[in-house]
């Protein structure tokens, strides 16, 4: 079978895999704040490392290709009672550990975080970081819209131990732009990711989207030719996520007719990179690209990449606590979700109330799939299949289809997805996914090319 003809036979909506069971497939009625808390302190007893993710949702305009949970506003009253609540909502968290929690990795995500002034980061970040304590190797970073991210933004985060940025360019057409809502000059990109080398970040990346409306191979072409002058450290080459059912009306300002869809969009994939290839990026799980002094390439390189709600990291703290509306932590049994709606998220912090919401307990089956499943997204192969045999005896035959297309190999124990494959990385984990059969029904994911 030919490349054209896989993408049409298995061009279906499936899951982004940032966490296994996906939330539409929690248990929400089993799950408790307690169980929450006490999964917390359980994996706090076995690993004193923790993750940080926080999420700062606001923005000044809509992109109206945005996937994201962000609230757009111009006022910027709204950054010192959310900053407050961030705060309060970290000290219930460090209520129960028992001991100095060590900070490894802390993503600030958003929205926009550069939204928030220079002065507002600053209490949030040190409000924290006096509080743990922060290891010698650690990865702090955070996501800067290139049109806000100032040089006092830059300077007061790397001061405080951040360096890593990702800055989102998505494409540099104008057609494209005026469609998405995002008019973002080259120029603005190129001034940022200067600075912010030459103050001393490390890592700086880049996000691009490919399968927007009006993208061709020649856009995308000078996109990344415009890209790769640049020389960010990373790049992330994001599948366009069409979901209008669940963003509402952000996503309708352009038409469905005028998106790339199909064999059309894997095309700007694979031009992307072979581009990105040639210039001397290697390919690390889905959709990033590393250089080789990047650390995301050398953890691949040494098997320690892993895949969370952050996207591909490259540490492993069990406890992964998600702090701010909306956001997802994680301990190593458990999820949990906060009120995506800010008021309430706002108020209940106000109240010295636990913002959680919603939450999943994870059965001994789910523990082995999630590690499967990440076995697969970072490092295309997994050595656990008598294990998974135990639950699912069909498992070797499910696999046999995807053996057959030439897309990987296996034997009892070992699977493993070759190059050909890595483009349906996300069909084959979803052979494992024993709760897809209830949320595959409803149009929730974004199709999996
Ligand atoms: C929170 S935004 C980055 C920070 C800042 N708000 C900005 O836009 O520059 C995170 C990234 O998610 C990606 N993204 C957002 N919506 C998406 C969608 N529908 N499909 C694919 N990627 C998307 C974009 O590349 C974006 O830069
Ligand atoms: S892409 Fe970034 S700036 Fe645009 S709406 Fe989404 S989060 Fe906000």
């Amino acid at each position: 079978m030919n490349m054209k003809e896989l993408i049409q036979k298995y061009d279906v909506a499936g899951p982004r895999y940032t966490s296994y069971p996906t939330v539409p497939a929690w248990n929400i009625s089993e799950f408790n704040l307690q169980d929450w808390q006490i999964d917390i302190k359980n994996t706090f007893k076995e690993d004193q490392s923790i993750g940080i993710y926080i999420h700062l949702p606001y923005c000044e305009s809509l992109c109206t290709f945005c996937a994201c949970h962000k609230h757009i506003t111009i006022n910027h009253k709204v950054e010192e009672p959310y900053i407050s609540a961030l705060l309060k909502e970290w000290q219930l968290y460090l209520s129960l550990f028992t001991r100095k929690p060590i900070l490894k990795e802390l993503h600030l995500g958003g929205g926009t975080p550069s939204f928030f002034s220079p002065k507002q980061l600053k209490k949030l970040i040190s409000g924290i970081l006096d509080t743990v304590t922060i290891p010698d190797i650690h990865h702090y970073g955070f996501e800067g819209h290139p049109m806000n991210t100032s040089e006092e933004h830059l300077q007061t985060l790397y001061d405080l131990g951040f360096n890593r940025v990702s800055f989102g360019v998505q494409d540099y057409d104008s057609k494209v732009q005026k469609a998405i809502h995002r008019v973002q000059p080259f120029e603005k990109v190129k001034e940022v990711t200067e600075l912010a080398r030459r103050i001393g970040y490390t890592s700086i990346s880049h996000d691009l989207v490919y399968g927007l409306p009006f993208q061709t191979p020649a856009s995308i072409k000078e996109t990344v030719s415009k890209t790769l002058s640049l020389n960010p450290d990373r790049l992330s080459f994001y599948s366009y996520a069409h979901v209008p059912w669940i963003k509402g009306n952000g996503q309708r300002g352009f038409s469905e007719d005028d998106l790339p869809l199909g064999n059309n969009k894997r095309a700007l994939y694979e031009l992307g990179k072979e581009l990105f290839e040639l210039a001397g990026y290697q390919e690390v799980g889905m959709d990033h690209f590393a250089k080789p002094s990047d650390s995301l390439f050398k953890a691949r390189e040494q098997r320690e990449l892993h895949r969370n709600f952050m996207g591909y990291t490259t540490e492993s703290a069990k406890n992964l606590i998600g702090l701010g509306v909306s956001s997802i932590g994680n301990g190593n049994r458990s999820y949990a979700q906060n009120d995506k709606n800010l008021k309430s998220y706002l108020q209940k912090l106000e109240n010295g109330q636990w913002p959680v919401i919603k939450g999943h307990l994870l059965t001994d089956r789910e523990v082995l799939t999630r590690d499967i499943i990440e076995d697969l997204m970072c490092h295309f192969q997994t050595d656990k299949l008598i294990e998974y045999s135990t639950y699912d005896a069909d498992i070797y035959h499910k696999l046999e289809g995807f053996k057959v297309d030439g897309l990987m190999t296996f034997d009892n124990q070992i699977a493993k997805v070759n190059e050909k494959g890595r483009a349906f990385v996300r069909n084959i984990a979803m052979l494992f996914d024993s709760h897809l059969n209830e949320s595959e029904k409803k149009p929730i994911f974004s199709r999996t090319i």
